[in-house]
């Protein structure tokens, strides 16, 4: 019979909760003893875990954010803090650790698998950005998010005839504004991944208006190299010649709040259960994601040092549709 533990790190994400009740359940369908860790990695540090049964995650699958909590660990990012981690995991009997979360979470799991403890990663966070998913949980809901937001914005631009700026997410990678401008019918889309000049976008208005549209939508990824803020800086300064007056909106944290989608709960679900059995298989230092609807695992070091590119086809069709 196995101890495993579960926890929930870094930036919360949409159906982080279908996925921390699907570890337990699944687990403890396999007759092991199920943890929770509350606060991610510092909670590991701080010892705050206790034991979970079935019932502890009823009620949790439609309810965004983690129930465990999370956190941004600094002292985790050190030898001593993940050792310090380890020894608590040890001194508990716990055997193995399942680790729900983005970017810098599945480092931190990759160093814990490096340091020797036993640790399957769930691939979950908004951004996409993870190497070795095609798609992670949160993503799907973070996206309807800003599309509800874009259909918003353009009822009340379209009454006054004016551009407005939509910031989304995403930290460096630009596949949810991509995504959310091809989806939203956005005119332009804005991504650190490709150099875009302010008066491009200027030009884009400009034609937009001369053709006598209502509204114009512009998508702005947070990491682009112009984000919103510079961005009306410059679109203030030049309306005469634009037409549109402009307007800008920055999403935020709202992309990550609220409950998950059906994908989300479903492929939390489904990592999850894939963790579980990895575990069950004693297949560490992985992680599990999700590739061609197929649910896989892939080392946590190739995770930690190898960046995802986002699909350069979809890059292709938003200047085409734009
Ligand atoms: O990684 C998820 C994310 O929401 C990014 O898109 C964003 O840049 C970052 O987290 C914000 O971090 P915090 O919630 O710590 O402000």
């Amino acid at each position: 019979m196995k101890h495993v533990a579960v926890l929930t790190s870094g930036g919360d994400a949409p159906g982080m909760n279908a996925a921390i009740r699907s570890v337990i359940r699944c687990g403890v369908a396999k007759g092991w003893i199920m943890y929770g860790i509350q606060n991610g990695y510092a909670g590991l540090i701080a010892g705050k875990i206790k034991e979970m049964g079935t019932r502890d995650v009823g009620g949790i699958i439609q309810k965004g954010g983690t129930i465990l909590g999370s956190a941004r660990c600094e002292e985790f990012k050190t030898n001593e803090g993940r050792l310090k981690g380890i020894r608590t995991l040890r001194r508990m009997g716990i055997d193995a650790l399942v680790v729900i979360g983005g970017n810098g979470s599945q480092t931190g799991s990759y160093h814990l698998h490096r340091l020797g403890y036993p640790v399957v990663g769930v691939a979950s966070t908004i951004d996409n950005d993870l190497y070795g998913s095609e798609m992670t949980i949160g993503v799907d809901t973070a996206l309807n998010i800003a599309l509800e937001a874009i259909d918003r914005l353009k009822t009340t631009a379209s009454s006054h005839q004016r551009a407005f700026l939509i910031e989304v997410m995403g930290r460096d990678c630009g596949y949810l504004a991509l995504m959310s401008g091809i989806a939203g019918g956005a005119e332009y889309t804005l991504i650190p991944e490709i150099e875009s000049d302010p008066e491009e976008v200027a030009e884009k208005l400009r034609l937009a208006y001369e053709h006598g549209k209502s509204h114009a939508i512009i998508v702005v990824a947070e990491g682009a190299k112009y984000n919103a803020e510079s961005l009306i800086k410059f679109f203030e300064k030049h309306q005469d010649r634009l037409g549109f007056k402009i307007r800008a909106t920055i999403l935020g944290h709202v992309q990550r709040g609220g409950d998950p989608g059906a994908y989300d709960r479903l492929l939390a679900s489904r990592l999850g259960n894939g963790a579980v059995e990895a575990v069950d298989r004693e297949e560490y230092g992985v992680l599990v994601g999700i590739n061609k609807s197929e649910i896989t695992t892939i080392p946590l070091k190739d995770v930690a040092s190898k960046k995802k590119e986002i699909p350069i086809e979809m890059m292709k069709l938003a200047r085409i549709l734009d």
